[in-house]
């Protein structure tokens, strides 16, 4: 991603790995838009830690952060007893697997790299085998990015208005994103469009990161209440739907995603409005048989019960709007089912939700 640091243009990816410090950095998103700030952790328990408390967020940002916490966990084992190791690499895993429970890839990552490192036959080089695995899936999740962006630019056309929800954007990911990179093709194809970004509560991801990102790429856009886009759906001002998803069930079709696009994928519907989601490979679960067997994430009420914002005088600060004595429940995703889907965006080209199964060589299950 390219960023505006002190009127000059700087790319970046949003999770990346220090060799010599074995450090993953990482882009501290709790402070965007307000502060762009790069921090490293030192050690796999950090790195899990950075992920429960979305310093970094977003289903393929979390994968490959997951992927790199391994490698960092691997790095770290002092000696050259392999059944040793065997049981601190599974410790390192299940820490960071259970770091945030909803989103697939995370777990995709962690077994890849341990798949990989499996062809070692000594600590070293299992210890090597893990980061060039995780550096795999890393630039893997880029590579992918880039070519569902290229399969779906074809559906954003001259003029259209597209709405999308929470940040499926470069910040989701290592680079480009998701539900973000029909859009960045698009415009590198010339096309000018608009895009209404969904605000997203209650983390405000839409109004933050997306809308952050968008005002870097200089794309046309605006931050839309979430309950506005039934208004704007029925003025007929939405012409296409697109939003990422956190896990997507090869076997049924459903895509788990942030709380609220459900919603939007029903008024889609009643609006005769193309509805798409968009994934890398590493999104999809090959697994489950039902959407209702995902574990969805229950968020701490304070989410919902305030907000975070910046000072007058520049200080980040957490406010109380709701009524004190009151609680709240926050679910933080929700899932869609294959029928209000028009198209799954992948690397591999666009497919009906309900085709993911039999194409499933072709998409890596
Ligand atoms: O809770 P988050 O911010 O990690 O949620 C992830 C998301 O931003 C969305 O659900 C997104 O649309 C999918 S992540 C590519």
């Amino acid at each position: 991603m390219q960023v505006k640091i002190r009127g000059r243009m700087k790319h970046f990816r949003t999770v990346a790995f220090d060799v010599p410090g074995n450090q993953v950095r990482l882009i501290e998103q709790r402070l965007l838009p307000h502060e762009f700030r790069v921090v490293g952790t030192r050690d796999f328990r950090e790195t899990a830690r950075a992920i429960r408390d979305m310093v970094v967020r977003g289903a393929g940002a979390i994968g490959a952060t997951a992927a790199y916490g391994l490698a960092q966990g691997a790095r770290a084992f002092r000696g050259g007893n392999l059944p040793r190791f065997d049981a601190h690499v599974q410790r390192v895993f299940e820490i960071l697997r259970d770091a945030r429970p909803t989103a697939v890839d995370p777990l995709n990552a962690l077994l890849e790299v341990r798949r990989k490192m499996q062809a070692g036959t000594s600590v070293a080089e299992q210890q090597a085998l893990a980061l060039t695995a995780a550096e795999e899936f890393a630039d893997e999740d880029v590579a992918h990015c880039r070519e569902l962006g290229e399969a779906g630019a074809p559906l954003i056309r001259e003029g259209m208005r597209v709405l999308t929800h929470c940040n499926a954007g470069w910040l989701a990911f290592v680079d480009i994103g998701s539900a973000t990179a029909p859009l960045y093709a698009a415009q590198q194809l010339g096309r000018a469009f608009h895009v209404y970004c969904d605000e997203t509560r209650p983390r405000s991801q839409g109004a933050t990161l997306t809308a952050w990102e968008l005002a870097q790429q200089g794309i046309s856009h605006q931050i839309i209440a979430d309950n506005a886009a039934g208004l704007l759906f029925a003025r007929g001002q939405i012409d296409l739907v697109i939003v990422g998803s956190d896990r997507t069930l090869g076997r049924s079709g459903e895509v788990a995603n942030k709380i609220g696009t459900y919603t939007k994928a029903v008024l889609a519907k009643r609006h005769g409005v193309p509805f798409y989601v968009a994934i890398p490979l590493s999104t999809l679960d090959w697994t489950l048989r039902s959407g209702a067997d995902i574990p969805i994430e229950e968020r701490d009420a304070a989410e919902v019960l305030g907000a975070w914002g910046l000072t007058k005088s520049g200080r980040r600060e957490y406010v109380r709007v709701a009524n004190p004595t009151s609680g709240a429940c926050n679910p933080g995703f929700d899932v869609t089912p294959p029928e209000l889907i028009t198209g799954i965006i992948t690397p591999a080209g666009i497919f009906r939700p309900k085709e993911l199964w039999k194409n499933r060589r072709l998409l890596g299950g």
